[in-house]
């Protein structure tokens, strides 16, 4: 397994381009398989989960072709469905793939797909999408390990669905499904991320009939057929976070480029709150510099649009240079707490309760080995090396290389002094 090895001390400066989004190239990705003409989408960043994604689908017969550099253009053709079925060999590299269940049980009206089961950050069930397409009529079964899906009379039916909890896959599953259900189905408490309102623009360009895009409630008349169509994914709002950060956990003065700040405002805002100095240049531009020393600030992660979840672990990484205490409360996971750990044992001091770390700062933070657990975590610890002093080597960097695009080679254009300790091959 590849390793980083980071050594701290430098500020980063410079200017970075932000990738696509990938939590917005995998449901793009999952929709072309509505449609058997051919769905072209630019922008996709060239990480694991979207390799993942594409071998899912061509193992469902669709045809996926990639050109390469900068970042990677997709066309999918998914001509028939010979095969409605995520194994579990992919699935289990990424849960994500419970995103073609929607797509195949509304093109195919069949499916099969492997329990995605827990992962570090806790127990993920998929009971909620599960429970909505039953309310679309489809007769679901889990033996062996597998979810088995069947549309009676082969299409599902549009119904009234109000989701008991915000979930953002969960919401754009349905929303697939819904695209070519019979009559009308209206989604209740949707996830109003800007990756659903990226798939919902998608879907229109496909010709799918929605309204209420970036709200709650999605009202979706079910359509016959889907025309191909051709789109450009979102930048990666979590990507765009983590350099933020890394300005200015640094004392650095980076201008991040191709990103969308009105996706970032629960972040900017409390950035500013934490003291870092940030310039909105204009609608895909953010300067963050930092002159002033850090304080404290509390944080919840919330749905969208609140603090989201996947930069809590960059966030406390950023507070252990900050002078105080700040509250960093999950509400979203149970278990996102692996990451304080290993901060732990660089010198941060940080107390566990429950869903609540108290991150005392601020302190100096010194290299040793530690052990990325999940993707955000592993950014988490990543620019915590950047500011410790000397040596880190983070393990298990296979985590991070599922949704950031070439982290070693953009940090490093920076100024970082990182590098990528390939494992030796058997
Ligand atoms: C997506 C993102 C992930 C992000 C998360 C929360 C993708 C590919 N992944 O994950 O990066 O961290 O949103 O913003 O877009 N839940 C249930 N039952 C369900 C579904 C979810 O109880 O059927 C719970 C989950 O366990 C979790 C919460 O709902 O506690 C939110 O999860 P959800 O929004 O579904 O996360 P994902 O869509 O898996």
């Amino acid at each position: 397994m590849d390793k980083f090895r980071i050594r701290g001390g430098r500020a980063l400066r410079g200017t970075v381009a932000i990738s696509g989004a990938k939590n917005s190239a995998l449901p793009a990705m999952a929709a072309a398989l509505l449609t058997a003409e051919k769905v072209t989408l630019h922008n996709i960043p060239k990480v694991r989960d979207l390799i993942t994604m594409s071998k899912l689908l061509a193992f469902m017969d669709a045809k996926v072709s990639v050109t390469e550099i900068p970042s990677s253009d997709y066309v999918i053709e998914a001509l028939t469905l010979n095969h409605a079925e995520a194994p579990y060999e992919l699935v289990k590299t990424m849960r994500a793939s419970i995103l073609t269940l929607g797509p195949l049980m509304a093109r195919a009206g069949i499916a099969r797909v492997s329990l995605p089961g827990g992962c570090a950050i806790g127990a993920r069930p998929v009971d909620l999408h599960l429970t909505a397409l039953e309310q679309m009529g489809a007769k679901i079964t889990t033996s062996h390990g597998y979810i088995e899906a069947k549309a009676p009379g082969g299409r599902l039916k549009g119904a009234h669905i109000r989701f008991e909890k915000i979930t953002v896959t969960g919401t754009e599953n349905i929303l697939m499904a819904a695209t070519l259900a019979e009559g009308e189905t209206i989604l209740e408490n949707c996830a109003r991320e800007p990756e659903v309102t990226d798939l919902v623009h998608l879907l229109k360009k496909m010709g799918a009939s929605i309204e209420g895009e970036g709200t709650s409630t999605l009202r979706i008349q079910g359509a016959d057929k889907l025309r191909g169509a051709e789109h450009s994914v979102i930048p990666d709002r979590i990507e765009a976070g983590t350099f933020l950060i890394a300005g200015a956990i640094t004392q650095g003065d980076l201008t991040i480029m191709h990103c969308q700040p009105k996706h970032l405002c629960s972040l900017l805002a409390k950035l500013k709150q934490v003291g870092v100095q940030i310039d909105v240049v204009d609608d895909s531009t953010i300067r963050v510099h930092n002159g002033v020393d850090l304080t404290a600030a509390d944080v919840t992660t919330e749905e969208y649009p609140g603090f989201p979840t996947d930069m809590q672990a960059q966030y406390m990484a950023l507070v252990t240079q900050a002078q105080g205490v700040s509250a960093v409360t999950e509400t979203i996971f149970e278990n996102r707490f692996l990451h304080a750990s290993e901060l732990m044992r660089m010198g941060a001091n940080i107390g566990i309760e429950d869903h609540r770390a108290l991150v005392h700062g601020p302190t100096k933070l010194s290299g040793t080995t530690v052990q990325a657990s999940d993707l955000r975590a592993s950014a988490g610890l990543v620019l915590a090396a950047l500011v410790a002093q000397g040596e880190t080597i983070i393990e298990r960097v296979y985590h991070i290389d599922r949704g950031y695009q070439d982290i070693v080679e953009k940090l490093s254009a920076l100024g970082a002094d990182i590098e990528r300790v390939h494992a030796p091959s058997v």
